[in-house]
């Protein structure tokens, strides 16, 4: 299966995908790197999911699709509202504490759900996505913590042209 960049798409999060958001949180080899501190992290991100029109509405949530396919899931958050966030796993504080101003620097995530869809090249489109949206918004600056180990990310934010900052902190100016 070739993927071409117009066939993939990310919408708003609803309601409806959250079951589906949640099993893919339980996979391996993505509960690996977003839910490696157990069960009160993948709280975390689903409570997030569930109050993105309220407490958390600085998270903004999609679902990647390709073609009507739903295949995975994204975010963008603007850092200055990030750093004060308390979850399990991340000090948000200590990578953004620095920033000063809204609107200059946004935290992206991304995951590929289901894994026919691993290793064609889609998490470079969803990064190029999510970095146009970023753009129109006027931001200057694109962050990501992956872990150190998790090799397939970063190398996907090495060849959309993101620079290591330090360890678990990859940043693109833009
Ligand atoms: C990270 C992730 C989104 C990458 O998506 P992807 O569409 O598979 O990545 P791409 O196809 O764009 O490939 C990115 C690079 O990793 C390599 N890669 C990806 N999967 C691979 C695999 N199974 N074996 C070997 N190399 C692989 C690709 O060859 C490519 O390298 P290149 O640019 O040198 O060619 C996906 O692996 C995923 O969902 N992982 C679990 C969730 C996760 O870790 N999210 C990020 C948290 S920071």
């Amino acid at each position: 299966m070739v993927i071409n960049r117009s066939e993939i798409k990310i919408k708003p999060f609803q309601d409806e995908d959250i079951l589906l958001f949640s099993k893919w949180l339980d996979k391996g080899y993505i509960s690996k790197w977003l839910c490696s501190e157990g069960k009160d992290q993948k709280a975390d991100w689903l409570d997030e999911v569930n109050e993105r029109n309220g407490r958390y509405s600085f998270l903004k949530h999609f679902i990647v699709y390709h073609n009507n396919t739903k295949i995975g899931y994204c975010l963008y958050a603007d850092c200055f509202f990030l750093k004060d966030l308390e979850e399990e796993g991340h000090d948000f504080e200590d990578l953004y504490g620095d920033i000063v101003e809204k609107n200059h620097t946004y935290e992206i995530g991304y995951l590929i759900g289901e894994e026919i869809y691993l290793n064609k090249g889609i998490g470079k489109i969803i990064i190029q996505i999510l970095e146009e949206k970023i753009i129109e918004l006027g931001g200057h600056e694109i962050s990501a913590d992956p872990s150190e180990e998790n090799i397939f990310s970063i190398k996907v934010l090495l060849s959309n042209g993101f620079k290591k900052k330090k360890d678990g902190d990859y940043r693109k100016v833009i």
